[in-house]
């Protein structure tokens, strides 16, 4: 079955286009080369032996897609693509309602004008806010969104949503990522961040790595076990076998409209400092950081409930926290010495 997969030489993209085919479907990237280069695809040959079809193309752009589509007749879509800086999307909204919510309308219109049903969006934990009960679960209310980009996530689901219960027969699944962390194990790919990075695991890294002189660990007066922030940190290998596990579900499913929405998280809070610790038992070193202010905007304590992915998925986790930090280290290394 052949796959489109938007933003597949992005970070979480890259790792599920090695899971799809490994799992026996014919990815095919579009990307328009934003935040990812093309130096992915020699990673994605070295892992899987294939070259994998790769299309530049802007998915905002409704002619180009359509003629992607006229060529290549697919049987579903994963759409990855979209802007994801929350600091950028604050100052510049439009950028992220025009791109994030242009190139989800232009797939949509263009499925269905080619009869394509199998949607697979990613969607984001940032669409439940600080939560006032934990583990969430997938019932549990999404709040308004803090940033512009946290509401394009709600906005697309809602759009999704819309449109399978409209005439079309269109099946769509939302995957509500936690935070994915590490790489793949090979570490031939892993996340490419473009200038001083946002998350945390990419600071942590270049920061072991000496290319940051120090991490700042965002508050340690939060009501959590030691008072830094929680989260529920996913191997990116974990996370990218879930959508090989959706389009199953997808695939499988009888009814001609359907949509259902999908927690992918290890079910486990850790600590910033959990996580530090762990970063240095894993590898055997020493991280030079310090406690600073709190980062404004961020939520406390946030970890998935995954009973809903576990069963009706029939996905669950295999790696561990100290599994992922030593991947993205073996990864951080490598670009290091490039
Ligand atoms: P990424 O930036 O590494 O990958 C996104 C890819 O989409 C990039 O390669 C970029 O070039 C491409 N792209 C962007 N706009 C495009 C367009 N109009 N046309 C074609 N290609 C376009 O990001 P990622 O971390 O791999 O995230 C993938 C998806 O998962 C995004 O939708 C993101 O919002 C979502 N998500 C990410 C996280 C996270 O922490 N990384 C968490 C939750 C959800
Ligand atoms: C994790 C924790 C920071 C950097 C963001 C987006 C969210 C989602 C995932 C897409 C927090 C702390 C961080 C640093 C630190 N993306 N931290 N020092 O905040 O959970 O979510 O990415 O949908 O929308 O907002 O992830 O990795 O930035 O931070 O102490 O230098 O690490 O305060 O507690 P976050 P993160």
């Amino acid at each position: 079955m052949k796959i489109a997969v938007t933003g597949g030489t992005g970070y979480i993209g890259s790792h599920t286009v090695v899971e799809l085919q490994s799992a026996g479907f014919e990815p095919v990237i579009v990307d328009n080369l934003y935040n990812s280069n093309q130096e992915v695809l020699q990673g994605l040959y070295n892992i899987t032996g294939r070259d994998i079809p790769f299309y530049n193309i802007d998915c905002t752009q409704e002619q180009a897609v359509r003629e992607l589509f006229e060529k290549e007749k697919f049987d579903g879509v994963i759409h990855f693509a979209a802007y994801k800086a929350v600091g950028e999307s604050v100052a510049e909204p439009l950028k992220y309602y025009e791109n994030n919510l242009g190139s989800l309308i232009v797939l949509l219109k263009v499925m269905q004008e080619f009869g394509v049903s199998n949607f697979v969006f990613s969607s984001s934990c940032t669409v439940y806010g600080q939560p006032d009960t934990l583990p969430v679960t997938e019932d549990t209310p999404r709040l308004p969104a803090t940033s512009p980009y946290g509401n394009t996530k709600a906005i697309s689901e809602d759009i999704i949503r819309d449109f399978v219960f409209s005439k079309p027969a269109i099946k769509a699944i939302s995957l509500r990522y936690f935070n994915p962390v590490g790489a793949h194990p090979s570490a031939e790919i892993g996340e490419l961040p473009l200038g001083v990075p946002n998350n945390l695991v990419p600071y942590l890294t270049q920061a072991a790595a000496g290319l940051r002189d120090t991490l700042v660990v965002f508050g340690d007066d939060y009501d959590t076990a030691d008072g830094t922030c929680v989260r529920d940190f996913i191997h990116v290998v974990d996370l990218a076998k879930a959508h090989v596990k959706a389009l199953e579900l997808l695939n499988g499913q009888s009814e001609p409209n359907y949509y259902d929405v999908f927690n992918v998280g290890t079910g486990q809070g850790n600590t910033v400092l959990e996580l530090i610790k762990t970063f240095e038992e894993a590898n055997n070193l020493k991280l030079n950081y310090h406690i600073g202010p709190r980062r404004p905007g961020d939520v406390e304590k946030i970890w998935a409930q995954s009973d809903k992915a576990n069963t009706v998925l029939k996905w669950k986790t295999e790696k561990t926290l100290a599994d992922s930090l030593r991947d993205a280290w073996r990864w951080q290394q490598k670009i290091t010495k490039k």
